[in-house]
């Protein structure tokens, strides 16, 4: 049986925290589609063409400590406003949601364009500032070296360019739960996201 969980929301709201958890609570596969933007920005930076790179992506792209750096942050942003970029991502998402067992897509369209029949959809967001603060934290903790106002500035202008471009801007989908988790411990964000798919999951124990 296929199961599908949309979480969608702005970076460093949460979303791949409470995606992981979900995951290992129903046994479902997570797939953090940042990446796949993030691996073709970084082939853009190192000069390859966007809808080139994104057409030629494989699944060893995505291997994950060289992709969370700002600078392929920003580009991933960058790539991702491209429609050819994303029609190139889409079949991928489209299978691994529709695997047996159940999965977790998280990323900014997946219950408004991937994924609009998914069976539970979460809309995960917070400030801005609060989204920074956690971004600076986790950066100052693996010994980077950032000032907090550049990270804000950074998180404001991924906000704006991820919502405002016409390619599958960021939205929340009619249908979704808005998990709003700028007062939450991530304890609470991830309960609260956990409720709404057992609400919903059949085989829910
Ligand atoms: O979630 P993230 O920070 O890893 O995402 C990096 C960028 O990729 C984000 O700023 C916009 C883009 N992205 C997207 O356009 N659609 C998605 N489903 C996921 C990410």
């Amino acid at each position: 049986m296929s199961f599908t969980v949309a979480i969608d929301g702005p970076a460093a709201a949460g979303k791949g925290t409470i995606s992981k958890a979900v995951a290992a609570r129903f046994g479902f596969a997570h797939l953090d589609t940042g990446l796949l933007y993030r691996a073709v920005g970084a082939k853009v930076l190192a000069g390859a063409a966007p809808v080139a790179a994104a057409r030629a992506l494989s699944p060893v792209d995505l291997e994950r400590d060289a992709l969370r750096t700002p600078a392929v942050a920003q580009a991933a942003s960058e790539i991702a406003v491209n429609a050819e970029v994303r029609a190139a991502l889409v079949a991928f998402q489209h299978e691994f949601a529709c695997r047996e067992g159940g999965a977790v897509l998280d990323g900014r369209d997946i219950g408004t364009v991937i994924c609009p029949q998914a069976d539970v959809k979460l809309f995960v967001t917070a400030s801005p500032e609060t989204r920074a603060r956690r971004r600076f934290d986790e950066m100052v903790n693996k010994g980077m070296d950032v000032a907090y106002d550049s990270v804000l500035a950074d998180v404001r202008e991924r906000d704006a360019r991820d919502q405002s471009r016409a390619a599958s801007p960021l939205v929340a989908a009619e249908d979704a739960i808005l998990l709003d988790t700028s007062d939450l411990t991530i304890e609470a964000a991830v309960a609260q996201a956990i409720a709404a798919v057992d609400a919903v999951y059949p085989d829910a124990g």
